[in-house]
């Protein structure tokens, strides 16, 4: 669509993704430093479990930003930056769920029959998360969100794509779509009186959904179009599984 912005591999891979790494970084390194120096506010347990819930909801749109990003800009290197985003969503994700573990179940505990540090104590917290899990409808869809990354996480290095191949590793990676409307009903559920933030959320995550919508059913009526010549329609399925390897691989930068 447009010219397309044009930056060095060097700049890209020794500035650019740096650059991006630590500020990627900047919200944790803020969150330590505010709760060891009292600078949250006056209930700073829960700022750390909302903080790093909504900038895990940050990252899972940021992922999503990049493609349409890719295609309006034309700029092709931001690909690279996808696995990252990704990954550091996955990561204040994670970081997220420790915080609920420790300062909303494991607070919660009650008595340690055999000591703080046993196998009871981590039975009775199991359980307790469990029952959360179960009976809060707010922590059961946020947990989904959660467990959806993982196969994401997991198959997210160069190998995995390899092994996957292009086509078959999208579509897993699809799962994101789920894990951003999961985020979004997890926040506008837990919300109880100013819906406004999650609205926000929800609009952007809609956005960014409709934007792949729209390009597939485009795809699909340009491939209908072709019915009539088969011969090129199978070149074009061949060239999309290429394009789809391409891009893929350029996660690593390649
Ligand atoms: C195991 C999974 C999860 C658990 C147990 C969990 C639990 C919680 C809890 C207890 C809160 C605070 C509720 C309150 O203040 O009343 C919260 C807030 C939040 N969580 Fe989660 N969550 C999970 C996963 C996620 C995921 C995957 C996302 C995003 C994709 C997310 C986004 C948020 C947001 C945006 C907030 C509100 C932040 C704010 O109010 O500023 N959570 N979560």
């Amino acid at each position: 669509m447009a010219s397309g912005i044009r930056l060095s591999d060097r700049t890209v891979r020794f500035a650019l993704k740096p650059l991006v790494f630590a500020a990627s970084l900047g919200p944790f390194v803020w969150l330590v430093w505010a709760a060891l120096t009292g600078n949250l506010s006056a209930n700073p347990l829960s700022d750390l479990t909302n903080e790093t819930g909504v900038w895990t909801l940050r990252f899972v749109c940021i992922t999503l930003t990049i493609t349409p990003l890719r295609r309006v800009t034309g700029w092709n290197a931001v690909i690279r930056f996808r696995r990252m985003m990704g990954l550091y969503a996955f990561f204040y994700g994670t970081l997220h769920f420790s915080t609920y573990i420790v300062l909303d179940r494991f607070a919660g505990l009650v008595d340690f029959p055999d000591g703080i540090v046993s196998w009871t104590t981590v039975r009775n917290l199991a359980a307790s998360i469990a029952g959360d899990i179960y009976k809060r409808p707010f922590i059961t869809v946020g947990f989904t969100a959660l467990m959806l990354m993982v196969p994401l996480a997991v198959t997210s290095t160069s190998g995995m794509i390899r092994r996957l191949g292009g086509r078959r590793w999208n579509l897993l990676h699809r799962l994101i779509y789920l894990t951003a409307i999961g985020g979004v009903v997890h926040y506008w559920w837990l919300v109880k009186a100013d819906i406004r933030r999650p609205q926000i959320y929800a609009a952007v995550v809609g956005i960014l959904l409709t934007f792949r919508l729209v390009r597939r059913l485009q795809e699909s009526r340009a491939a209908a179009a072709r019915q009539g010549y088969p011969g090129r329609a199978r070149q074009n399925a061949a060239a999309g599984n290429r394009a789809d390897n391409a891009i893929t691989s350029q996660e690593d930068g390649k």
